[in-house]
């Protein structure tokens, strides 16, 4: 007689139902989220685990040091990344919204979850001073922010991560997220290398990772192509036009200096 226990249709089709159910219940959560915030929300649904995947393929799993990953909404990319065998102790995740916070402490037990806000990296990851980071993954909505706090993003989590880190971040639009190209200091300072379109996402995005320009050991994904931004045209002839005419006004409007005033 065979003992062997018959595994029957409905045990076969219960985990396919289970993830099913819970994708529907994601997007629901996402969408009610998107409908209270959609500013901070930036997207309708959660990512797709393609784009998901492309994001985790950024990180090096054997590297030492925390992951911190910001706005996980329901955690499709934390699951990427626990995936790739980035050990889930070894993750922070920092969620502005309180429920999503709930849910990720049920579905990553051994991550760590802070409520917090991304763009006062400092101080929302004090907790953690001291101890390495080594790449930081975001999916947060940047293009609703000013130039000028995605840049002051990226300068705190390099502060916090060292030359080495790694910032990875997805987008919809066709540049860079980062708008090194408008930011001189910043253009000299980071590196930029982007993914193919991940078609397979509803709508198709590309992944971004950026460096220290500066960097010594640097990794090659192979699948980012990378992308050395050059100054916008704009940004030359700031500097080499205008700010020298704007300085010899300064000097004729501060008049001379030898006390004939
Ligand atoms: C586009 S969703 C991405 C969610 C998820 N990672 C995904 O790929 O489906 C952006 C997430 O960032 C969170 N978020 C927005 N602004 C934030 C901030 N300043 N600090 C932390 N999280 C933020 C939102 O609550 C939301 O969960």
């Amino acid at each position: 007689m065979n003992s062997k226990p018959m595994r029957t249709r409905d045990a076969r089709v219960a985990p396919v139902r289970g993830k099913l159910e819970q994708r529907l219940a994601d997007e629901a959560r996402f969408f009610g989220a998107w409908l209270d915030s959609p500013k901070s929300m930036g997207a309708v649904s959660p990512s797709g685990r393609f784009l998901a995947r492309a994001m985790a393929r950024c990180v090096d799993p054997a590297s030492d040091g925390l992951i911190v990953e910001l706005g996980p909404g329901t955690g499709p990319v934390t699951e990427a990344l626990a995936a790739r065998g980035v050990a889930p102790e070894r993750l922070v995740l920092v969620e502005y919204d309180g429920a999503f916070c709930k849910l990720l402490e049920r579905r990553f037990p051994q991550a760590q979850v802070i409520r917090g806000d991304a763009y006062r990296l400092r101080d929302t990851l004090s907790a953690f001073g001291g101890r390495k980071i080594s790449a930081v993954v975001s999916s947060l909505p940047l293009l609703t922010r000013p130039d000028a706090d995605r840049i002051a993003l990226l300068d705190d989590a390099f502060a916090l991560m060292g030359p080495e880190g790694a910032f990875i971040q997805f987008t919809y639009g066709l540049v860079s997220p980062m708008p090194l190209k408008f930011n001189l200091r910043a253009t000299q300072a980071y590196r930029g290398a982007v993914s193919n379109p991940v078609w397979l996402n509803l709508p198709p995005a590309r992944v971004w990772r950026y460096t220290r320009a500066d960097a010594t050991a640097t990794q090659v994904i192979a699948h980012l192509r990378p992308r050395h931004d050059k100054p916008a045209p704009f940004e030359a002839f700031r500097r080499k036009q205008v700010e020298p005419a704007l300085a010899l006004l300064r000097k004729i409007a501060d008049g001379p200096r030898d006390g004939r005033r």
